[in-house]
C-alpha cells in the first residue's frame, strides 16, 4: 500500500475540483489522444465508447470525484472496485499505468493553463499513483482470485 498523501497534497488536489468539474472531459479527451499514439495502448480500449464519448466521461468524473473525496476515500470504495473489475475483464497490468500518468498530467497542464502550478501538477503526480497503486493492489488480487476459480 503507498503511503497516505500528505494533508497539504490533498488540499492542493481537492482545490483543482472546479477546475476539474468545468473541464474535466476535455482533460480526459485530450489524455486519450496522447495515450492513443501508442497504437498498443489503443488496442485495449473499445473504440465505439471512446468515440460516444462515453469513455473520457466515465474518466474525467472518476477523477473529479477522487479530488472531491481525496480526504475520504471510503465514499470512494464502490466506484474503486468497478473500475477494478472492468480493468480486469479489459486485461489492465501495472505496467499500463505509467503510460496513462504520461498521458493525463500533462493533459491536466494543457487545459488548466496558469492554474496548474508545478506544486499542483506535482500535487496531482503523486495522486495518480496513491490511486494507481490502490487500484493495482485490488487488481492483482482480483486476477489471482481468478486464477485460482
Ligand atoms: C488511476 C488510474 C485510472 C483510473 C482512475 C481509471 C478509471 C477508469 C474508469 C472510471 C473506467 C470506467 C469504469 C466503468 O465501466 O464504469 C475505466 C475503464 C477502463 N480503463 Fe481505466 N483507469 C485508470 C487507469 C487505467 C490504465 C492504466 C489503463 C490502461 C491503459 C486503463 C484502461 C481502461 C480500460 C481499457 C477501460 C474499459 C473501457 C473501454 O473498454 O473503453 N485504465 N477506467
Amino acid at each position: 500500500m503507498s503511503q497516505p498523501l500528505s494533508p497539504q497534497t490533498m488540499a492542493l488536489v481537492k482545490a483543482t475540483a472546479p477546475a476539474l468539474q468545468q473541464h474535466g472531459v476535455a482533460i480526459t479527451t485530450l489524455m486519450y489522444q496522447r495515450l492513443f499514439v501508442d497504437p498498443s495502448m489503443k488496442a485495449l480500449f473499445d473504440m465505439a465508447e471512446q468515440e460516444s464519448g462515453t469513455q473520457p466521461q466515465r474518466l474525467a468524473a472518476a477523477i473529479l470525484a477522487f479530488a472531491q473525496n481525496v480526504d475520504r476515500l471510503d465514499a470512494l470504495k464502490g466506484a474503486l472496485e468497478r473500475i477494478s473489475r472492468r480493468h480486469i475483464a479489459t486485461h489492465i497490468r501495472s505496467e499500463h499505468y505509467p503510460a496513462v500518468a504520461d498521458a493525463l498530467l500533462p493533459a491536466i497542464r494543457d487545459v488548466l493553463g496558469d492554474a496548474a502550478s508545478d506544486e499542483v501538477l506535482a500535487a496531482w503526480g503523486e495522486a495518480y499513483w496513491f490511486l494507481a497503486d490502490i487500484l493495482i493492489a485490488r487488481e492483482q488480487e482480483l486476477y489471482r482470485e481468478s486464477e485460482l476459480a
